[in-house]
């Protein structure tokens, strides 16, 4: 991937000793909040990409194998991905696509990196910026931290139509932080109790915490198109009734061997077993993603904007 700026996503200075500097850039009028706001930190805009964050209230229900099928899945269809691994704790994008990468965001922390030199290209020509497993330090990513990083991703940003974030399980400080930073959010959920329970208490964790935007939903590993239309059903039900929000249904991905038989492989499933069902819903979800419009909100505030909001 070309790169132009040389930005720390750390905030501190570049290895030619010039210090961050963001260049203000702001392609349409702002609206009188924000202007009123002007010179915070803020509001330095800059060209703005449809962000997803990946999330779910239970561990293990297939959220990082959703975000790296589908960044290959839509790098098949011409979009150009950069994936995020922003699991600090549990970091295995880098596994699932099969790279080795030789640095990764504790670089950038320590600042021996910046955020575009750790950036390696995977299958399709998605772009991962891997994160270290294991830094228990890292998952306690702060504010500054978390702050420099989207703001380094946003240099990163004009050479990418898509960013998805495959945060952590639960409901940490961070974790919200993505998730209402991101444009939408993509919330991942099993048939089975425990996560649904888990997915529903994370939005309303949410909504609680100004998500305006209802989350999209998607089942994996359903037995069937039945019991992946019934998990939505009461899931949209209860946001609806006790929330307020009227989550849409971006599918399902169905229970599928091939899944694990690919992470065994250190391959994502669309290469390694194209055909398979798990494949095939991967393949679906993107062409619905890179064929939906971006929605109202993912142009007018930009990522650091909303974070701050
Ligand atoms: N659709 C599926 N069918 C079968 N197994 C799956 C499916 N999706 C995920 N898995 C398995 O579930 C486990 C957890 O998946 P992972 O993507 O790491 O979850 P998370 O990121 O939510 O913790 C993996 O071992 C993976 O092989
Ligand atoms: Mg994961």
């Amino acid at each position: 991937m070309p790169r132009r700026s040389r930005v720390s996503a750390t905030g501190g200075e570049t290895p030619a000793g010039r210090p961050l500097r963001l260049v203000r850039r702001r392609a349409r009028p702002a609206p009188p909040a924000v202007a009123a706001a002007a010179d915070h930190p803020a509001r330095w805009a800059r060209p703005h990409v449809r962000t997803l964050a990946f999330a779910s209230g239970k561990g293990g229900v297939g959220k990082s194998n959703l975000a790296a099928n589908l960044a290959v899945a839509l790098g098949e269809l011409g979009a150009r991905v950069l994936l995020l691994d922003a699991d600090l704790a549990q970091a295995n994008l880098d596994l699932l696509l099969g790279l080795n990468p030789r640095y990764d965001l504790q670089h950038v922390f320590s600042q021996e990196k910046l955020l575009e030199e750790i950036v390696v290209e995977g299958p399709r020509g998605v772009s991962l910026v891997p994160a270290a497993s294991g830094v228990p330090a890292l998952a306690d990513l702060d504010d500054y931290r978390l702050e420099c990083l989207l703001r380094g991703l946003g240099q990163l940003e004009a050479d990418v139509d898509l960013i998805l974030i495959d945060v952590a399980s639960g409901t940490s400080r961070p974790v919200l932080s993505f998730c209402l930073a991101a444009d939408e959010v993509v919330m991942v959920t099993t048939p089975e109790m425990p996560a649904f329970s888990d997915a529903y208490a994370m939005i309303k964790l949410l909504k609680q915490r100004g998500l305006t935007r209802p989350p999209h939903l998607v089942v994996n590993a359903a037995a069937s198109p039945e019991e992946a239309e019934e998990v939505t059903h009461r899931l949209r039900l209860v946001a609806r009734r006790f929330l307020q929000l009227e989550p849409e249904s971006w599918g399902y991905v169905p229970f599928d061997a091939a899944v694990p038989s690919a992470v065994r492989r250190q391959e994502p499933v669309v290469t390694a077993f194209p055909r398979s069902p798990a494949a095939q819903a991967y393949r679906a979800l993107a062409a619905r993603l890179w064929g939906a419009p971006a929605g109202p909100e993912s142009t007018s505030h930009p990522l650091v904007e909303k974070l701050e909001a």
